[in-house]
């Protein structure tokens, strides 16, 4: 087995002198070539997470413990040098608004030249000759003319398009996507998730790809982590998450959107009450203030991540009632 391109032990992220604790023992590994998808509410703790892996949070406000290794480099110990070097060529990060990662002083295609040739010795031809190849690759079309654009002059989708070109530019081995396609319409968004998933297979990236929408996930990723107040509560196979849910949690998020597999007639439900003060967390489970199953014991420790099967983990101890509570699907095939 290879040894995979990410692997966070243990991760804490607080803010607020330690006070508000955004990411709270976070495990995760990545094998090289995979896709995962971290899902959850807002405020869970996903873009911090994210944000860890190229050390993008504020540094001096900001407290981490854990260790965070990519590509068999330890993220928390480089220094600005080896971080300069690293972002951009090993990871790489998209947005949600493109413009906040595209300058509007410079075309598109300027904006790649000068990202190639910050890290590589290539004239500007050769880094030029890359920028209309990525540009081929994110399917801009007539990518001449588009490399001469500025950022403003293109479309929402052609914007996003350009920015993952621009991601890609040093061929990083990892891309971090932070809700890229939420701003977008629904069927922009579609091709853009089809693009990742392309990308993904035919440069053999490894994605890490948060999103509010378990649907969008689906489409883009092998496995899925649940996020709740900064833990992973419950991850599987896309297929599992989907089919067998197993943290009261996850089922929540399942039956709170409408999903057009889920059986008719089945009404949809908001997961009541709010998601937790991370600067006041519950001694126990954290999702216990809401959760329809919690009983005594989950409010008094932290529960353990227990082995669903294989490839499922929840993190609850009462899985076997939730099995009972997961939405029905209907059959297929
Ligand atoms: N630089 C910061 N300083 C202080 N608090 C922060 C900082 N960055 C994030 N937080 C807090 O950390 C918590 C987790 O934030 P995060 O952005 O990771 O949530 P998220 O899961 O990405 O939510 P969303 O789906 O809304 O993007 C939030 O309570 C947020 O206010
Ligand atoms: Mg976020």
């Amino acid at each position: 087995m290879t040894t995979p391109i990410v692997s966070i032990r243990n991760l804490k992220v607080a803010f607020a002198g330690g006070a508000v604790r955004a990411v709270d023992g976070v495990d995760l590994d990545l094998g090289r070539g995979e896709a995962v998808a971290l899902i959850g509410e807002s405020g869970s703790g996903k873009s911090v997470t994210l944000r860890s892996l190229m050390r993008l949070n504020p540094e001096r406000r900001t407290r981490v413990e854990g260790s965070i290794t990519v590509d068999g480099r330890d993220v928390l110990a480089m220094s600005a040098r080896e971080l300069a070097d690293f972002r951009g060529a090993v990871v790489s990060m998209i947005f949600q608004e493109p413009l906040l990662a595209l300058d509007p002083v410079y075309t598109v295609g300027q904006q790649i030249v000068e990202a190639i040739r910050r890290h590589e010795r290539v004239s500007r031809a050769a880094a030029r000759e890359r920028a209309l190849d990525l540009f081929r690759r994110v399917r801009i079309p007539s990518p001449e003319r588009r490399l001469d654009a500025y950022p403003h002059e293109l479309s929402g989708g052609m914007r996003q398009r350009a920015m993952i070109a621009l991601a890609l530019a040093c061929r990083p081995k990892l891309l971090l996507a932070d809700e890229p396609t939420t701003a977008l319409d629904a069927t922009v968004q579609i091709q853009i998730l089809l693009l990742l998933r392309e990308l993904q297979r035919d440069l053999g990236l490894s994605i890490i790809f948060v999103t509010h929408d378990i649907g969008a996930a689906v489409e883009v990723a092998d496995r899925i982590l649940v996020m709740y107040a900064g833990r992973i509560v419950e991850e599987g196979t896309a297929r599992d998450l989907i089919r067998a849910p197993r943290h009261p949690y996850t089922i929540g998020l399942l039956k709170s959107r409408a999903h057009g597999a889920l059986a008719k007639g089945a009404r949809l439900e908001a997961i009541p009450g709010a998601p937790p003060d991370l600067a006041n967390l519950p001694p126990g489970c954290s999702f216990a203030p809401r959760c329809p199953l919690a009983i005594e014991p989950c409010r008094a420790d932290r529960p353990p991540l227990v082995a669903v099967k294989e490839s499922q983990r929840a993190r609850c101890i009462r899985t076997e009632a939730a099995a009972t509570l997961a939405p029905q699907l209907e059959p297929t095939g």
